[in-house]
C-alpha cells in the first residue's frame, strides 16, 4: 500500500521527515514487517505512509525528488503505534498500592484522601505533568481519565496534555453524596463545571470531554439525571463511569436504588448508556444486562491488575465480549500498573484463572487499535493507516538481560510477542512519540 499518491506534493516538502526502519503495525489483522520504514510528517504530526523500507526509500526519494529526508534509525527495536488506556485515574497516581482494603473501604479510608488535594491547582498541575509523564514512560499515548470533582483538576490535566499534543479524555468528577462534604458538588453546579468545561476543551487540540459521575452510590439521581441530559445534548462527548466491580457495591445500589432491576439499569435510566460511554469493570451482571449493553452500544473497559489488587473478582472476557466491545484499561490507582504490558500479562492471568486465553494478537491488537475502536478514535490513532496521527513507541526487546535470553529462545513472532507481553513493562519502552514529536526518551543506564 505504498502508493506514491500518498506523498504530499514534493513543492511544499520543507518540513523533517522521519524514517523508521523495523517496525510492526498492529492492523485490523496483526501486521510485522522485518524491516521497515516510517515515513512521519512531523510539523502536520500524522503519517505518510509505512512498509518495507526497501519500496518506502524508494518510493520516497522518487516521489520527493531527493529531497534530504531526517531519518532515525531504529534498527533491532520494534515500532508500534502508541498504547491507549481507557481508565485511569491522574490524581490517584499519589495513592498508588494503598494496602488492605476492598472497594469502598479503599475509596473511604484513601482515594477520598488524596482527591482532597486537588482543589489546590499547583497540586493539580504538578500531578497531571507527572502522570503524563508517566504514560508516555510507559508507552501511553492516549487515556480516557478521571480527575476529582474540582474543575480545577480537569483544567490542569488539559492545559498539560495540550501542551504536550497528546489525545485525552476527561473532565471534573460528579460526586454530591456519599463521600465527604469537601469533594461533594452540589448536582446543577458540577453540571455547569462540566459543561464549562466542555465549552472550554472539547475539540480544542487533540482533548475531548467526558462527563464522569464516579459510580452510582456517590451521585443523587438528579445528578445522574442533568449528567444524561447534557450527554444527550452532545453527539460526541464522552461519558464514563464504574459498574458492577465489587460485591458490597452491588448490595449498596440495590439499597439506593430498590425500583430499578439492577445496576445498568439505574444508568440506563438516567440516560447514561450509548456508544460514546465506557463503563469500567462489569463483572457482576445478569444476561439481561449484557443484553442491554449491546442494545445501546455501550462498552466495558476491563482493568485486570485492578480487580486482582482490591480483591474484586476475575472478569469474564468470552461472554463479555460475545455481547459488546471490551477495552483494555489500568485503573491506577486501584489497578499497580500504567503499563499496558503488565496489564495485558495480568490479563492473560485472569482469563487463564477461568481457563480461556488471551493471545499476544489480541492483547497487542486491543491495547492499539481496539481501544481506539472502543473510544471511537480509530479515525485517528491505534494504527499506522496514511494520515493517521504519528503517536507510536519504540520497544527495546532486549531491555534486560532475562528479555534478551528469552527472546534469543524464540522461534516465531507470535511467540516473541507473547513473551514481550508477559515479561515487559516500562523498561522496554525507549522512546515514545507523540504527534510526530519525541516526547519521552529513556535514559540509557550504565
Ligand atoms: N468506583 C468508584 N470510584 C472508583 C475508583 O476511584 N476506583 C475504582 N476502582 N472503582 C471505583
Ligand atoms: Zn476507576
Amino acid at each position: 500500500n505504498s502508493t506514491s499518491s500518498n506523498y504530499p506534493n514534493t513543492a511544499t516538502i520543507d518540513k523533517n521527515i522521519t524514517l523508521l526502519p523495523v517496525i510492526a503495525g498492529v492492523n485490523v489483522y496483526p501486521e510485522y514487517i522485518a524491516d521497515g520504514a516510517l515515513i512521519v510528517d512531523d510539523v502536520a504530526g500524522c503519517i505518510i505512509d509505512y512498509g518495507s523500507s526497501e519500496t518506502i526509500l524508494a518510493n520516497y526519494a522518487e516521489a520527493n525528488n531527493q529531497a534530504p529526508v531526517k531519518i532515525h534509525d531504529y534498527r533491532n527495536k520494534l515500532i508500534m503505534p502508541g498504547f491507549i488506556d481507557t481508565h485511569v485515574h491522574y490524581p490517584q497516581i499519589d495513592m498508588i498500592a494503598a494496602y488492605g482494603e476492598q472497594l469502598l473501604d479503599w475509596l473511604n479510608n484513601y482515594t477520598f484522601v488524596t482527591e482532597a488535594n486537588f482543589a489546590d491547582p499547583k497540586i493539580a498541575h504538578d500531578t497531571a505533568q507527572f502522570f503524563l509523564n508517566q504514560l508516555m514512560a510507559n508507552g501511553t499515548t492516549s487515556a480516557m481519565v478521571f480527575c476529582t470533582s474540582h474543575p480545577q483538576s480537569a483544567e490542569a490535566f488539559f492545559t498539560e496534555s495540550h501542551r504536550l499534543n497528546t489525545r485525552m479524555i476527561t473532565g471534573n468528577v460528579l460526586m454530591d453524596k456519599n463521600a465527604p462534604e469537601h469533594l461533594c458538588v452540589p448536582a446543577e453546579q458540577s453540571i455547569q463545571d462540566t459543561q464549562n468545561i466542555i465549552n472550554n476543551w472539547h475539540g480544542r487540540g487533540r482533548q475531548h470531554v467526558a462527563i464522569t459521575p464516579r459510580f452510582a452510590i456517590t451521585s443523587t439521581p438528579k445528578q445522574l439525571q442533568l449528567a444524561g441530559e447534557l450527554y444527550a445534548s452532545y453527539d460526541n462527548v464522552y461519558l464514563q463511569t464504574h459498574l458492577a466491580e465489587n460485591r458490597d457495591e452491588m448490595a449498596f445500589v440495590r439499597k439506593l436504588y430498590p425500583k430499578h432491576k439492577g445496576y445498568l439499569d439505574v444508568y440506563e435510566d438516567m440516560g447514561l448508556l450509548g456508544r460514546y460511554t465506557t463503563l469500567a469493570h462489569g463483572i457482576y451482571l445478569e444476561t439481561a444486562e449484557y443484553e442491554r449493553l449491546r442494545a445501546t452500544g455501550t462498552q466495558i473497559a476491563h482493568c485486570p491488575t485492578s480487580n486482582l489488587f482490591l480483591g474484586s473478582g476475575l472478569f469474564d472476557l468470552p461472554k463479555t465480549l460475545s455481547y459488546t466491545s471490551v477495552s483494555i484499561a489500568t485503573d491506577v490507582g486501584a489497578g499497580t500498573s500504567l503499563s499496558m504490558l503488565v496489564t495485558l500479562s495480568e490479563a492473560y492471568k485472569v482469563q487463564q484463572l477461568q481457563n480461556n486465553q488471551l493471545s499476544a494478537h489480541q492483547g497487542l491488537y486491543q491495547i492499539t487499535l481496539g481501544n481506539a475502536q472502543s473510544l471511537m478514535l480509530d479515525d485517528k490513532i491505534g494504527n499506522f493507516m496514511p494520515n493517521k496521527e504519528a503517536d507510536f513507541v519504540v520497544i527495546d526487546m532486549a531491555a534486560t538481560p532475562l528479555l534478551e535470553r528469552r527472546i534469543a529462545q524464540t522461534k516465531t513472532l507470535e511467540e516473541r510477542l507473547f513473551v514481550l507481553m508477559m515479561l515487559g513493562d516500562d523498561r522496554v519502552i525507549d522512546e515514545t512519540v507523540i504527534a510526530g514529536v519525541s516526547r519521552y526518551k529513556k535514559v540509557a543506564t550504565a
